[in-house]
């Protein structure tokens, strides 16, 4: 899924960087165009991401210096059969969602182990300020969410814009789109990693083939 999102790649495009594995071994497949010759500008949706680009010698613009990014191409935690997804298992879900919202094209790449029928297996990331965070875990435990702050061994997980990040255990989402709605007018949820009419391509990865869903 890595190698055929490439060929999606022109010369003098502006691509956006997503964040995860998949997304790395991307990298590592682009990085080998760019030192054939391939000229394009990045822009990257995490620390993670930039430094692993980085460590390739591949540049990173700044998200604010470039007009317009033709092509943003992205891992996910899960993906419906309508081509939605949840996102934000990295913890990159507030970057990855501006940066493929300022983007003409959006490409995710996954393995089939992503497929689902319905969202909600994965945990729901939940992007939070964390001087709202005790409050907004009471909020979802009353809305029977099965929140979770998320931890790195015994302190909490901090996202690249320092908020905190709740895993909402949900179980099957029926509703994903008025659930994005109604959590990010909560105050103090600054991001839901519910990415809902974002991919316009979705490539599949299987262990002999990759298949590709389009809008
Ligand atoms: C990062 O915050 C996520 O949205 C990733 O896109 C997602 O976790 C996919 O990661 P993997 O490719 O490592 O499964």
């Amino acid at each position: 899924a890595a190698k055929k999102a490439i060929e999606f790649i022109k010369n003098g495009m502006t691509i956006g960087l997503g964040t995860g594995s998949t997304v790395e071994v991307m990298i590592q497949e682009l990085n080998k165009e760019i030192k054939k010759g391939l000229n394009i500008k990045c822009i990257s949706t995490s620390n993670r991401t930039t430094k692993f680009a980085n460590s390739f010698g591949i540049i990173i613009d700044e998200f604010d210096n470039v007009d317009s990014i033709d092509l943003t191409i992205d891992g996910a935690d899960e993906v419906d059969p309508y081509m939605r997804g949840i996102k934000g298992g990295g913890g990159a879900l507030l970057f990855e969602k501006i940066v493929a919202s300022n983007s003409k094209k959006n490409i995710w790449i996954v393995d089939d182990s992503k497929l689902v029928n319905k969202l909600g297996n994965f945990p729901l990331p939940i992007e939070v300020i964390p001087f709202a965070a005790r409050k907004l875990l009471s909020k979802f435990e009353a809305m029977k969410l099965n929140p979770v702050i998320r931890k790195i061994d015994t302190k909490n997980f901090i996202t690249d814009s320092g908020n905190f990040i709740i895993d909402c255990k949900i179980g099957e989402i029926e509703n994903p789109k008025e659930l994005e709605f109604n959590l990010k007018m909560i105050p103090g949820v600054v991001e839901v990693g519910l990415f809902i009419d974002i991919a316009d391509y979705i490539i599949i990865g299987y262990n002999d083939r990759t298949e590709i869903l389009e809008k």
